[in-house]
């Protein structure tokens, strides 16, 4: 990209002179302001590195490279280098493309790799082992990406992570105790100690040291793609597969080749907006929501009254059995994504949601489940001052992932392969439910619920957005834009707002405490809507962009999310 880079070098000394200039996080009503920048991650150290990458002259896709391996060190929870995501982002040219780094199922898996002798579905084997693995989509698609739109050195983008890895960072008090929790499975489930796990207990501010990592970033920073899916670090991760049951293989490393594809689009109101094509579900499931939910006045009906939930979980529970039935990856099966978009479809789809009594969810299809916990994923959100925009989300699926550390190689593996549905009608762990669209097939894609999303106005960029949490993340998305565009909030209170959350299946409207008041509760439940009050609900990081040009962030106050902008 040599036009960006051209005008990036000359405003370079001017992003440094405005260093100090920049706006600190704040979780009230108005999130940190920029006119030049803004990085939303999850981690306070990758939100640094986004920014410094921005002050240093380079673009939005410069600085979501830098973040996206930053993650992998400060936020080993769910940053990685051998998982996957996607990213939407849009140029200054005003095009948008969105990338496909999911990962991808060994070619040695089957479509019934998770059931035992009685057909039934063995508990944790598509989670708890490394046959949970798929093969990693992460490295791979940071190359295509930076090879299409970086406009700094790729070293210059790698080297912040590898010095972080190397020089250790400080623990947040939630990672302390997260790292302190797991620790036993840790032990169970490695044949050596990794360096997340030590003698006493991780405190707030201590320093953790990847030295293993370290160095398989530095082979990235130096070979790139060979970095991870040949040499030294693919001899790790075949080490491992070797050692503990493992299917990938050297070839499956070396064929895997992340996707350029169409995003899905539609208009809510007078604002458009771009998201995830298949294999995620998350653009298709976002603009049926938004088409279902434009036939009602939402902003009259106010922010979470009776009838503003009622009319949203009406919608969720008839997309969310849509995606069961007909979403899986389109390299595989043949997704009906106009059909299921379609504005007839949605009105009809809307009809017979009625105005004052819930639709049970076995008339909306058949079958039951239950929600688990563990909803881990990160998403972040970067813009520049040429108009480059990214909304990244990216995984290894449960927190950890398998919680297995390729040994030598200091990364987490992934345990995607949940997200296939190992059966029909059982439940993954976010309790969803799939069929034969989304069962496992060598070298196919699992289906995702990553809704990285974009929204312009009059074709101006409008909003960056995108949170984890399996199968909240797309209702998450959804609340976040209607409070902004419906109900006028600020980026940083439409992220702070307490959710909900409906799948379908369970019947069960979900809830953050404070979300819904107990009139309301009492209300709903007299219209026939089940619910219950669970903990946080999605972890948005989002920007919103001024009439005025300015960028505000929202950094979701449910974690260590931090918005930098300058
Ligand atoms: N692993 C969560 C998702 O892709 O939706």
């Amino acid at each position: 990209m040599k036009g960006f880079a051209l005008k990036q070098v000359s405003m370079c000394l001017v992003g440094l002179m405005l260093i100090n200039s920049c706006s600190q996080p704040n979780h009230k009503g108005l999130g940190p302001t920029g006119e030049h920048g803004m990085v939303v991650t999850a981690h306070p150290d990758a939100s640094r590195i986004g920014l410094t990458i921005l002050q240093h002259g380079g673009n939005a896709m410069d600085a979501a490279v830098a973040v996206e391996f930053a993650l992998a060190v400060c936020y080993p929870a769910a940053g990685n280098i051998a998982g996957g995501g996607f990213w939407v982002l849009r140029t200054s040219g005003e095009r948008v493309y969105t990338l496909d780094y999911r990962e991808k199922a060994p070619m040695a898996a089957t479509k019934d790799m998770y059931l035992g002798p009685d057909g039934e579905v063995v508990q944790g084997l598509s989670t708890q082992t490394i046959l949970a693995s798929g093969v990693p989509g992460t490295v791979d698609g940071m190359v295509r990406a930076h090879e299409k739109f970086g406009s700094l050195p790729w070293r210059d983008v790698v080297q912040p992570a590898v010095d972080m890895a190397r020089k250790g960072f400080p623990l947040t008090k939630a990672q302390a105790a997260d790292l302190n929790s797991i620790r036993k499975i840790l032990l169970e489930r490695n044949s050596w100690n990794p360096v997340f796990v030590r003698d006493s207990a991780w405190k707030e501010g201590d320093l953790l040291i990847q030295p293993d990592l370290a160095n398989t970033l530095e082979r990235i920073r130096d070979s790139k793609r060979d970095g991870f899916y040949s040499g030294q670090t693919a001899d790790y991760i075949i080490g491992q597969m070797q050692e503990s049951g493992g299917l990938i293989t050297y070839k499956d490393l070396q064929d895997y080749q992340s996707v350029w594809r169409e995003p899905i689009t539609g208009y809510y109101r007078d604002y458009r907006f771009y998201s995830m094509a298949p294999p995620s579900s998350g653009g298709v499931a976002l603009k049926q929501l938004l088409g279902i939910i434009s036939k009602t006045d939402i902003k009259s009906l106010g922010y979470n009254s009776v009838k503003t939930i009622h009319y949203m979980v009406e919608a969720e529970k008839r997309v969310y059995a849509d995606r069961a039935e007909y979403l899986g990856d389109p390299s595989f099966v043949n997704v009906p994504v106009a059909q299921l978009t379609n504005a007839k479809y949605l009105s009809k789809r809307a009809a017979d949601i009625k105005p004052n009594v819930a639709t049970p969810s076995d008339s909306v299809r058949a079958g039951t489940a239950a929600m688990r916990e563990n909803l881990e994923t990160t998403h972040y959100s970067i813009a520049d001052r040429w108009g480059n925009a990214v909304a990244a989300t990216t995984t290894l699926n449960g927190g950890f992932g398998c919680r297995i550390v390729v040994k030598g190689g200091g990364f987490f593996l992934n345990n995607e392969m949940d997200d296939f549905s190992s059966k029909p009608g059982s439940p993954n762990i976010y309790g969803l439910i799939g069929n034969e669209a989304n069962a496992i097939a060598p070298g196919k894609r699992m289906l995702s619920c990553m809704t990285p999303t974009l929204v312009t106005k009059n074709d101006k960029m409008f909003m960056v957005v995108g949170s984890p949490g399996g199968s909240t993340i797309i209702t998450s998305v959804f609340q976040t834009i209607l409070n902004v565009i419906d109900h006028g909030m600020t980026m940083q209170e439409a992220v702070s707002a307490k959710r909900f959350h409906h799948q379908w299946l369970p019947d069960l409207i979900q809830y953050e405490p404070e979300a819904i008041d107990s009139l309301t509760v009492t209300r709903l439940t007299a219209m026939g809507h089940h619910l219950k009050k669970i903990g946080k609900i999605g972890r948005v990081d989002a920007i919103l962009f001024w009439p005025d040009g300015k960028m505000e962030g929202g950094a979701d106050p449910r974690g260590d999310d931090t918005a930098r902008g300058f």
